[in-house]
């Protein structure tokens, strides 16, 4: 069976002490089979190294939850690809609502980053997703198609080979009202074809995640359906225990 990857986005939450725990218990608690599916984790940029210690003989994988333009130079206060790869990170996720809205990140500063971190064999998590008015005003493929094509247009065609595509609508991000698995998994039905209409090869290495309110109360009914190859997890990821029972039900699913 595809395997489905559980990542856990730290956002700007955590600190050395909350790291220490979360890996102590991580490592009493963890089942042993985590290659059965992708365990990715993405601290604040300040801790990759930290957590790459902890993880990188264990079946976890080290992701970034931004990165800059640039590759080097006169950028005060900025993080390149070439870094996060010294460092060991393999994932970056780019697009993520709060930097488009928080950041003035848009499609094109976007397409960029996706371009930048393929180069250097990262594997890009790509946000998109819809706001609670477009969502009110039945716009969401709409909202889809807008940010989707324009990556194609910039990058080509088989942009969306070994990428991720994270579905993360931004009303249910942090307010606790998760989306509901049937409408997600026929967004994801609806992102897999409008891939494949340009890309046959595509279907293969994509995987399309769903974000939003994710915890374990609910982790199962969004693993179960057919195209949602994942979560992205804000909030509940930071509960180590939590997290875990997510990990367990994908690998017991
Ligand atoms: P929450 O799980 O806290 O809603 O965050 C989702 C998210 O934005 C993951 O990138």
């Amino acid at each position: 069976m595809k395997k489905k990857a559980i990542i856990a986005n730290w956002k700007l939450n955590s600190n050395i002490k909350s790291i220490s725990h979360f890996f102590t218990n991580f490592k009493l608690n963890a089942p042993v089979n985590l290659n059965k599916n992708i365990i990715v984790i993405i601290p604040p940029a300040v801790y990759l190294e930290r957590v790459y210690k902890y993880i990188h003989d264990k079946n976890i994988f080290l992701g970034a939850q931004n990165m800059d333009l640039n590759v080097e130079g006169s950028f005060t206060g900025d993080i390149s690809v070439a870094m996060l790869k010294n460092v060991g990170v393999k994932y970056v996720i780019l697009g993520h609502s709060e930097r488009r809205l928080l950041h003035n990140e848009n499609d094109l500063v976007i397409s960029k980053k996706i371009c930048l971190a393929k180069k250097f064999n990262l594997i890009p998590i790509i946000c998109i997703g819809e706001n609670k008015e477009e969502k009110a005003r039945n716009k969401t493929q709409e909202i889809i198609i807008k940010q989707l094509s324009y990556i194609f247009e910039y990058l080509g065609k088989k942009v969306f080979r070994n990428t991720i595509i994270a579905y993360e609508p931004i009303w249910a991000i942090g307010t606790g009202m998760s989306a509901d698995p049937n409408y997600v998994q026929l967004i994801h039905e609806f992102i897999k074809n409008y891939i494949q209409k340009y890309d046959s090869l595509a279907s293969h290495t994509l995987m399309v995640q769903y974000g939003g309110s994710v915890n374990a109360l609910n982790a199962k009914s969004f693993l179960n359906k057919p195209d949602i190859d994942g979560l992205l997890i804000g909030n509940a990821s930071l509960d180590v225990k939590e997290f875990l029972k997510i990990i367990n039900m994908c690998n017991t699913k």
